[in-house]
């Protein structure tokens, strides 16, 4: 099956807002008298925002009621946002845009696939709005990874077939993601904890258009 598109997990494969999530849910843990880490921020890379706030609140003391926990997702988003806010052109991972830009000139569609309601803001801010030509995120899906969900509808929008899509993610649980959506997947980190993955590779600096085709 010829390969005609490339979808591209955001948070961690383009641009690194891991440590922006990371500063705005310490605060909030900080706030709430929570214990919270980097290992703990680990888990919720690709994890929705309310499943990022459960993980969060597994160690604490106190039950919140559904609308105390959104309103705190909330209080969380709005710091999240002043960050990403300030982000540049300059944080656009190293080799992204030249890999994306190689493939879209070898006739391959180009898709974004993100758990994140922040990704046209991010998209903005990085200059890269323009560059692809569907977004699927996290307005439009109601199931986060490792459900499907949000990688079938970047298929369904660039009009191709699972089996013709290759999808770039950083996250474990984006990996299988692109797996039960029947599509190939790199893997863009540690080779442990992306085992599933059908190749991985540092960043996207490592990849080029004859790695693509060997897949
Ligand atoms: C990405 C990130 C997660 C984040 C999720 C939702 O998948 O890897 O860490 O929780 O998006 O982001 P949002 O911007 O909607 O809070
Ligand atoms: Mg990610």
């Amino acid at each position: 099956m010829k390969l005609k598109a490339c979808i591209f997990d955001l948070d961690g494969v383009i641009v690194d807002t891991a440590k922006y999530h990371y500063l705005a849910w310490k605060r909030l843990a900080d706030q709430l008298g929570i214990f919270f880490n980097e290992d703990i921020n680990e888990r919720l890379k690709g994890v929705s925002r309310t499943e990022s706030l459960k993980i969060i609140l597994e160690l604490s003391d106190i039950v919140y009621t559904r609308d105390e926990e959104a309103a705190l997702a909330a209080r969380k988003n709005q710091w999240y946002v002043d960050y990403i806010s300030r982000m540049t052109p300059a944080e656009i991972l190293p080799g992204s845009f030249e890999f994306i830009s190689e493939i879209k000139n070898a006739g391959i569609k180009v898709a974004i696939g993100s758990a994140s309601k922040n990704t046209p803001l991010i998209l903005e801010r990085l200059g890269l709005k323009e560059l692809f030509d569907a977004v699927a995120d996290g307005n439009i899906v109601k199931k986060a990874k490792p459900d499907p969900e949000v990688f079938l509808k970047a298929a369904e929008m660039l009009k191709v077939r699972s089996k013709e899509c290759v999808v770039f993610e950083d996250a474990a649980a984006g990996i299988k993601a692109a797996l039960n959506a029947g599509m190939k997947c790199v893997g863009i980190g540690s080779q442990k904890i992306l085992s599933q993955a059908d190749l991985v590779v540092s960043g996207l600096d490592k990849m080029n258009l004859e790695k693509l085709n060997s897949l």
